[in-house]
């Protein structure tokens, strides 16, 4: 875990909505929830969940969702917002996830920039995944922007599309598709604005090797 990233997120966390406003537009939320196809059986676990941006959303089509983020302030201002019986609080480590193995439906995510090992989360994202569940992760494609370290606590300079394509087979994905998304990430620094790519990126668990069916 990043100190600097926690403390970033528990000092911005009454002003998140408006920075992430500012940030990317509802596009993205909608092509990561279409991407994993939400319905109304699956219990969600939206990882890095902040004030809810994503949870809320997915709360609406979901049977259940967990919002998971280890900044207390950050889920305090989703837990102000969000009232609906269906949604559960936690507070951990996207790196080292507080549930059992293979006990949600989906993972859903924006936010492995601020992890100091996104391999890691993600393989723990996996290790959580029922066999057979979907995921899907947007972030920024990889750019040159060094002050948003020092600005927004960003760890990595967003990521390489083949880089990530290669975490998730790594973390024994199937069916990945890594896409560029329509929608950018702005910034600014100094008066001058920046647009940064997104990416889309969406798998599915593997069924093991000793899964056996009925015939
Ligand atoms: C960029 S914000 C995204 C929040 C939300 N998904 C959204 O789109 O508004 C990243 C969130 O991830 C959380 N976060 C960062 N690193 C984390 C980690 N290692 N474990 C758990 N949460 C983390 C931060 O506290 C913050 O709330």
């Amino acid at each position: 875990m990043s100190r600097r990233v926690k403390d970033y997120f528990e000092q911005v966390s009454s002003q998140w909505d408006t920075l992430r406003n500012s940030f990317y537009t509802d596009e993205v939320r909608e092509a990561i929830l279409n991407a994993v196809k939400v319905g109304p059986l699956d219990t969600v676990l939206d990882a890095g969940a902040g004030t809810g941006y994503l949870t809320e959303a997915a709360a609406k089509r979901a049977r259940s969702v967990i919002a998971l983020d280890f900044s207390k302030s950050m889920t305090d201002q989703a837990r102000g917002k969000i009232t609906r019986p269906n949604v559960e609080f936690k507070l951990g480590n996207v790196e080292r996830i507080p549930l059992a193995d293979s006990s949600v439906d989906v993972v859903i995510g924006s936010m492995i920039h601020h992890c100091p090992r996104p391999h890691v989360a993600i393989r723990d994202m996996v290790r959580v995944m029922k066999p057979g569940g979907r995921t899907a992760l947007s972030d920024m494609q990889q750019h040159s922007f060094e002050w948003l370290r020092a600005d927004h606590a960003d760890l990595w300079l967003g990521f390489d599309m083949e880089e990530v394509s290669q975490m998730l087979v790594e973390a024994g994905l199937d069916s990945i598709r890594v896409e560029t998304l329509d929608s950018f990430c702005s910034s600014s620094k100094d008066g001058k604005a920046v647009q940064v790519p997104l990416f889309l990126a969406s798998a599915t668990k593997k069924y093991s090797a000793a899964t056996v069916y009925d015939s």
